[in-house]
């Protein structure tokens, strides 16, 4: 097992990473200062994790669980009420732990509720994707959707330490494993151009599940994680380099339907779009563009946005993006490949030739 910190003061915590974790109760129990828990999952997920991780507590522990639907679409404020209701169900107190079994979807809701109930109290984060190991579980963000915008509701709440037992990934689908490699990918086009390299040579390791590629592809997503947020946790700054992508990405998810498109597959096709408006400001080199495309290709992602999606509508979408400041839409760009900025010095006509470019007919 890997130990890594997230270095927040007394706000710091662990984020544990390797095989067999849930057979490690002491991980969990660690962590949980009450005599309470609410296990926060899914329908999916329920079956093939709940009873594991309900057995790592000991009766000492009141536990119970609540199965919420599963996919993006239920994540929003009528599904988050579910939480609530089994916490007052159960009378939990202010020295309840929740505890997130599942994607980033559970681990954002659960993180929301935590922050929430009877005005904040800790969880815990058990990340079952790829995409959650090495991105939402980590850094403290948590909320839901809005029916017009993505993420559009929530809160700053750290959890009490992330268990990522890289086992789990052996039950996902490979698509989802897909949409994880995208924010891997992110990791090393946005700051770690070694970590891309790297990436250049195992993304099909990683693609076959191979346990020691996997876990060091998860190890390094997260101390890259780990240092941003620990510079700044609440994203007054560079934490926004971690949108790279996000602005067309969610600008796609909001447009196709909350679950049409994963998210991971949407980032891989917003990175893309970004990296193609870096290149026509003379920024990227046309190369390192290519290398980019190639590689999210051999990640089985999708390279460009659904075909009916009108530019006026998108460029709206765009513009209700969290970074966006006085109606000007802020855009993670590339200066070159390892080394993103925060940007809104492009053109109207060059942000307007990219879109024309993915959203037309023709690549
Ligand atoms: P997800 O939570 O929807 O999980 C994907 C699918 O895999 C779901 O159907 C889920 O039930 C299933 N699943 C989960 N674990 C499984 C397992 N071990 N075996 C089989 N199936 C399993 O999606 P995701 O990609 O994990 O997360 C996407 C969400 O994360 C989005 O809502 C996105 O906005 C959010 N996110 C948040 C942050 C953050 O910093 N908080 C960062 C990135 C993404
Ligand atoms: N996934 C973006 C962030 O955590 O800031």
């Amino acid at each position: 097992m890997k130990t890594l910190n997230v270095d927040l003061g007394e706000r710091s915590y662990p984020i544990y990473i390797g095989q067999k974790l849930l057979s490690q109760a002491e991980l969990l129990t660690r962590h949980i200062a009450g005599k309470q828990a609410l296990i926060v999952t899914n329908e999916t997920v329920a079956p093939l994790y709940l009873e594991k991780v309900a057995a790592m507590l000991p009766a000492s522990i009141q536990h119970h669980a609540v199965i919420l639907p599963d996919g993006e679409k239920y994540k929003n404020l009528d599904v988050l009420n579910k939480i609530y209701d089994a916490l007052l169900t159960h009378a939990f107190d202010r020295s309840v732990t929740l505890i997130a079994l599942g994607g980033g979807v559970i681990g954002d809701m659960c993180g929301f509720a935590a922050a929430t109930y009877q005005r904040g109290v800790n969880f815990i984060q058990i990340p079952t994707t790829l995409l959650s190991q090495v991105d939402s579980s980590v850094g403290g963000k948590t909320g839901v959707n809005h029916a017009l915008g993505k993420n559009m509701i929530g809160a700053f709440h750290q959890p009490q330490c992330v268990i990522a037992d890289t086992d789990t990934l052996n039950t996902l689908e490979n698509k989802e494993l897909s949409a994880g490699i995208a924010e891997v990918i992110k990791y090393g086009i946005l700051g770690d151009e070694k970590f891309f390299q790297w990436l250049e040579i195992n993304v099909e390791k990683i693609l076959s599940r191979d346990p020691a590629t996997l876990a060091y592809a998860i190890e390094r997503s997260c101390q890259n994680k780990a240092d941003i947020v620990a510079a700044d946790e609440t994203e007054s700054g560079q934490r926004a380099l971690l949108n790279l992508g996000h602005t067309f990405g969610h600008a796609i998810e909001t447009s196709v339907g909350y679950g049409g498109w994963l998210h991971g597959e949407a980032v891989g096709t917003g990175m893309l779009m970004a990296a193609d408006l870096s290149a026509r400001m003379g920024w990227l080199n046309k190369t390192d563009v290519d290398k980019i495309r190639h590689l999210i290709k051999r990640a089985n992602l999708p390279l460009r946005p659904p075909q009916n999606l009108n530019k006026a509508d998108f460029l709206a979408l765009m513009l209700r993006d969290k970074k966006s400041l006085g109606g000007v839409i802020r855009l993670v760009l590339l200066k070159k490949l390892g080394h993103a900025i925060i940007s809104d010095n492009y053109s109207t006509e060059q942000l307007h030739a990219t879109l024309d470019h993915f959203l037309g007919e023709e690549i």
